[in-house]
């Protein structure tokens, strides 16, 4: 049983193994290796590698469909970089800011397909069951996007909706990610459904730390601008648990929230959160969906030793910057 940091290094090198055709054709793949190569953590495929060594010892089986959730992240990211106007990406210009939209439309297309591939080339034996669980993934996070959109113009958000929206955009992608390698490691129906769970959860913990971080992180570490959600009015974790309380800042943040776009509204916006002490309450929520899952872990036939670097990652996950 190996640590994140090993599996993270082994999928690491599975991606820069990835080729890509140059030539004519540069246009739509030099912003695919451009996007595949910038560093992410590895977060996905390291989950479905940790989990095919964890039930079946069987981390390299996992390499292909490893490889295929991180580019079904990818793919993700640039659009989502149109739709939430963000110019940055891990520290580097997004792949719409560095060549343009249609680019960023196609070329994402085309890793939504490459990814399926990827994912494809498990073994016969658990293709169906394996292709099923990654097409219902996808579905899902379009959807988790499309009311992420939507509430934006919303002033009917309640944080009940924004939980059910975060576990489709960013939960279920953990999820998948620890299920699939379950599948692949040969565990049981059981077993592959609470590790689900278990990456649900975690993916929830870790949107609402990626929330925290979009006002209260550093841009440098965490290689995405501050303040886009402020400025983009997203239903994000923060706003929700202010307009919530039944406080003077509550009725302060909605009129903040009529303010343009740019530094004023940012620094008014993030004034109301330091007052309201939302540091504490991100850091209740997290901790919360962490219990979540390490008990789905728990409940799993894992000997201690094999849950061990799945516990490990929930508590490297809390409190990360980047
Ligand atoms: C970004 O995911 C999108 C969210 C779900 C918040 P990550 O924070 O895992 O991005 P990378 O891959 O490490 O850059
Ligand atoms: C992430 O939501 C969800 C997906 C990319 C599917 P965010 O919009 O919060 O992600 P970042 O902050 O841009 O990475
Ligand atoms: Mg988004
Ligand atoms: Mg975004
Ligand atoms: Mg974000």
């Amino acid at each position: 049983m190996q640590k994140f940091s090993d599996y993270s290094a082994h999928i690491e090198k599975t991606l820069r193994d990835l080729d890509f055709p140059g030539g004519a054709l540069a246009g739509l793949y030099e912003p695919i290796s451009y996007a595949m190569s910038a560093g992410g953590k590895r977060l996905r495929p390291s989950l479905t590698l940790m989990a095919a060594d964890a039930f079946g010892g069987a981390a390299e089986k996992a390499e292909s469909a490893a490889a295929g959730l991180e580019m079904f992240h990818n793919f993700t990211l640039l659009h989502d970089d149109v739709m939430d106007n963000s110019d940055m990406r891990r520290g580097r210009p997004s792949v719409h800011a560095r060549w343009d939209v249609n680019t960023a439309i196609l070329s994402g297309d085309t890793m939504l397909t490459l990814a399926t591939m990827q994912v494809a080339r498990v073994d016969g034996s658990i293709l169906r069951e394996v292709l099923d669980s990654f097409n219902d993934m996808a579905v899902k996070v379009y959807e988790g996007q499309r009311l992420d959109m939507d509430f934006e113009t919303s002033d009917n958000v309640s944080l009940d909706d924004y939980l059910h929206m975060i576990s489709l955009k960013t939960g279920i992608l953990l999820g998948t990610s620890a299920r699939i390698g379950a599948l692949i490691g040969g565990a049981s129906k059981e077993d592959a459904d609470r590790m689900t769970e278990y990456g649900v959860m975690l993916g929830n913990a870790f949107q609402i730390q990626d929330d925290w971080l979009d006002v209260f992180g550093d841009s440098t570490t965490f290689g995405k601008p501050i303040g886009g959600d402020i400025n983009n009015n997203k239903k994000s974790f923060l706003l929700l648990s202010a307009l919530a309380s039944s406080t003077p800042e509550a009725e302060a943040l909605r009129e903040a929230m009529k303010l343009p776009a740019g530094p004023t509204k940012i620094k008014t916006v993030t004034r109301i959160y330091e007052k309201l002490d939302m540091t504490a309450r991100c850091r209740d929520a997290i901790s919360a969906y962490s219990s979540k899952a390490i008990a789905a872990l728990k409940a799993t036939s894992l000997s201690d030793g094999n849950r061990a670097p799945f516990r490990l990652l929930v508590e490297k996950l809390t409190g990360r910057k980047k």
